[in-house]
C-alpha cells in the first residue's frame, strides 16, 4: 500500500454531492509555485490555546472578527483570502485533484485521511488569521457541542464577518444542536435533547470506537481499486450530522455548511472542526496516547496548503500527529459524555 497525495497540476472541475459541476481550482495552480516541506513552528514561539467558544470574552471576539474581516478583504489572488481558504475544502473534498500518477480522484473524506487533513487545514487557517492581526498567540475557538453549555451555535457567529446567511433558521442560537439529526426535527425538550446528545457522544467516542479503524475510518491508500469507503464514528456524527444541521434547508444542497464545496465558507466551520480535532486528541489520550496507526501509507500521505506567509507547503500526516509540536493546545472542557453510557 502506498501513501496518497494530490497531483496539483491536475486540478479540474469536480462534482458536488448533488452532481453539479463546480470549479474550485486556484487561478495559479500551485505546481507553478515553489513548494517547501513543512517545518514545525519554533518550539520557543508562544503557544496558541484554543478555547471553548461559549467561554471566550469580548476582546477575543473583536479580535477574531477583525482577523476574518481582513482575510475576506485580501485579494483573491492571495491564497490566504477567505474564499480561497474555503475552496481548499472544495478541492480536497469533491475530488478536484487526481492522485499522483493516477487518474483516480483524491478525496479525503470517508477514510483515515479525515482527521489529519482537517487538522492541517485549520492549523494553517489559524496561523493566517493570527498573522493578519499581528498576534502569534491567536487561536481558533472550538464549538464545544459535546458539552451542554456549548451545544448551540456560538452567538458571535451571528454577526459581522463571522455571520453566514445560509444557515437553517430553525437552528440558530439559542437552539441547541441535535447531533442525531436526520433532516427532521427531533421534537425533544431541552433536557432530553442533551441526554440524547451525550449518549451518542459516548457511543462515538467510547463504546463504538474501541477499534482504531472504527474511529479513524478505513485505510485509503494510493491507487486503490474501489476506494475504501468507511467513515469513522465521529466523522459520521456529530461531524456530518452537524454540517447538515447548520446548513440552510432552503438551499439545494444544504449550502453552506451542508455541502462539501461550500462548507468552509461559513466561519463556524473552523470552530466545528476545532472541536472535531480536539476529540481526536481526547480519544487518543483515552487510549494512552499510543500511536493510532503506524502504517507508512498513512504516515507518508501528504497534502499541500499555503502557510501564513502565502508559501506553499507540503505536509505529511506524520507531521500532524502531535499537536504540541504544532504549537497549539486545547483549554480543557469537561467530558460529560464520558459517563453517559446509554
Ligand atoms: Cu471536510 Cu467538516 O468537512
Amino acid at each position: 500500500a502506498k501513501p496518497v497525495s494530490p497531483d496539483l497540476a491536475s486540478c479540474h472541475r469536480s462534482l458536488t454531492s448533488g452532481g453539479r459541476q463546480v470549479n474550485c481550482c486556484p487561478p495559479k495552480r500551485g505546481y507553478e509555485e515553489p513548494v517547501m516541506d513543512f517545518k514545525f513552528p519554533n518550539p520557543s514561539s508562544p503557544k496558541r490555546v484554543r478555547r471553548p467558544a461559549h467561554l471566550v470574552d469580548d476582546d477575543y471576539i473583536a479580535k477574531y472578527r477583525r482577523a476574518v474581516t481582513l482575510m475576506k478583504q485580501l485579494d483573491s489572488s492571495d491564497p490566504r483570502n477567505f474564499m480561497r481558504q474555503a475552496n481548499i475544502h472544495c478541492l480536497f473534498c469533491t475530488g478536484a485533484y487526481n492522485q499522483v500518477n493516477s487518474s483516480l480522484l483524491l478525496n479525503i473524506h470517508r477514510s483515515w485521511l479525515f482527521f489529519p487533513w482537517h487538522r492541517m487545514m485549520i492549523y494553517f487557517h489559524e496561523r493566517i488569521l493570527g498573522k493578519l492581526i499581528g498576534d502569534d498567540t491567536f487561536a481558533l475557538p472550538y464549538w464545544n457541542w459535546d458539552n451542554p453549555p456549548g451545544m448551540a451555535i456560538p452567538h458571535f457567529y451571528m454577526n459581522g464577518s463571522l455571520f453566514d446567511n445560509d444557515r437553517n433558521r430553525d437552528h440558530l442560537p439559542p437552539q441547541i444542536a441535535d447531533i442525531n439529526y436526520n433532516l427532521e426535527e427531533s421534537g425533544l425538550g431541552l433536557e432530553q435533547q442533551i441526554a440524547s446528545n451525550l449518549h451518542l457522544m459516548y457511543n462515538q467516542m467510547v463504546s463504538g470506537a474501541k477499534k482504531v479503524e472504527l474511529f479513524m475510518g478505513c485505510r485509503r491508500t494510493a491507487g486503490q481499486e474501489g476506494d475504501c469507503d468507511g467513515l469513522g464514528t465521529i466523522e459520521v456524527s456529530p461531524h456530518n450530522i452537524l454540517h447538515a444541521w447548520v446548513g440552510s434547508d432552503l438551499q439545494p444542497e444544504g449550502e453552506n455548511m451542508g455541502s462539501f464545496y461550500t462548507a468552509a465558507r461559513d466561519p463556524v466551520f473552523y470552530a466545528h472542526h476545532a472541536n472535531i480535532d480536539r476529540l481526536w486528541m481526547v480519544w487518543r489520550r483515552l487510549r494512552g496516547n499510543v500511536p493510532e496507526i503506524t502504517d507508512p501509507a498513512w504516515l507518508n500521505s501528504f497534502f499541500y496548503f499555503h502557510d501564513e506567509n502565502a508559501q506553499l507547503v507540503r505536509m505529511k500526516i506524520r507531521d500532524s500527529l502531535d499537536i504540541t509540536n504544532l504549537g497549539y493546545s486545547y483549554d480543557e472542557a469537561d467530558l460529560p459524555w464520558l459517563n453517559a453510557r446509554p
